[in-house]
């Protein structure tokens, strides 16, 4: 049966990869993006967030049958806490009563695999907390400090994200509603976002030594579409609070037995 999807970041990479995909199958696919997309809004700011539900609202008819909480960027500055989590959770939250009308509804944030490395305990307390500001004024302090210390931004925001969707899954606004809420933690992926790592063999080789992925190495966005398209289709209707790595096996080589 055809479906609704919001999927956002849907001009490049991951989002459009599984755009096209759920469009292949017959769904119907609302993007949303800076521009180029069916909803164009920046995320990164409040006015974006809520021009985000306002626009979906009009264009679904007051329904959709599944989230794709995807849009977010890399780069080692302070946008990145304003992408990455707040506009990620504003959009899950944002779109979330547009779910109630549809009979299996789905919800899935894309995090990473940069969430198992260590955060900056600063930033990530101010992202548990919900406070923007004090999250920005610390992202403000990572991206003027440089170096390794802004490189801790993203997989800050992402580690972030994961607990927040954790924390959120099981609670009566989601589970409670119906509603399965999932996150993916992608290894590497060839997207836009990481051309400068994958299109030598020399960068390849480098970034394979920080994301250790001995199944089949570098992979493909529309890999990662099948699996986003699953989880947030009627099938799935029993994985609460996951974040499944889809990562060539970073996951089982960085954590190993720490956990299960
Ligand atoms: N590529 C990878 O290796 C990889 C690995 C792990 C996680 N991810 C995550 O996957 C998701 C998709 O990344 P990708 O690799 O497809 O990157 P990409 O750069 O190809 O696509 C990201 C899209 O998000 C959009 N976007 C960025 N900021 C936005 C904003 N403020 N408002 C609205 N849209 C915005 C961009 O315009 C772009 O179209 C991101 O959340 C990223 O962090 C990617």
């Amino acid at each position: 049966m055809s479906r609704t999807y919001v999927v956002t970041g849907a001009a490049s990479g991951i989002g459009k990869a599984t755009a096209e995909l759920l469009v292949e199958r017959g769904h119907r696919v609302i993007g949303v993006d800076l521009r180029g997309s069916d909803v164009n809004v920046d995320l990164a700011t409040e006015q974006g967030r809520s021009g985000l539900v306002t626009q979906v609202a009009e264009r679904s008819g007051g329904t959709i049958d599944a989230i794709i909480a995807n849009a977010g960027i890399a780069t080692p500055t302070a946008a990145t806490v304003a992408v990455n989590y707040f506009g990620t959770v504003a959009t899950l939250t944002g779109l979330r009563p547009l779910l109630a009308g549809s009979a299996a509804p789905r919800a899935v944030a894309t995090a990473s695999m940069a969430s198992l490395y260590p955060p900056d305990d600063a930033l990530l307390e101010a992202l548990l907390a919900g406070d923007e500001a004090a999250a920005m004024a610390r992202g403000a302090e990572l991206e003027a400090a440089g170096g390794d210390l802004a490189n801790l931004i993203y997989g800050t925001t992402k580690r972030a994200l994961a607990l927040w969707i954790r924390r959120n899954a099981a609670t009566p606004d989601w589970a409670g509603a119906g509603i399965p809420l999932n996150a993916i933690a992608p290894g590497v992926v060839a997207t836009p976002m990481t051309s400068a790592y994958t299109d030598t063999e020399q960068a390849r080789e480098a970034i394979l030594q920080m994301v250790p992925m001995p199944l089949n190495g570098i992979f493909q966005p529309r890999d990662v579409a099948y699996l986003l398209a699953w989880l947030t289709s009627e099938e799935n209707a029993h994985l609460c609070g996951q974040v499944v790595f889809i990562d060539g096996g970073s996951d089982a080589v960085i954590r190993g037995d720490s956990t299960w």
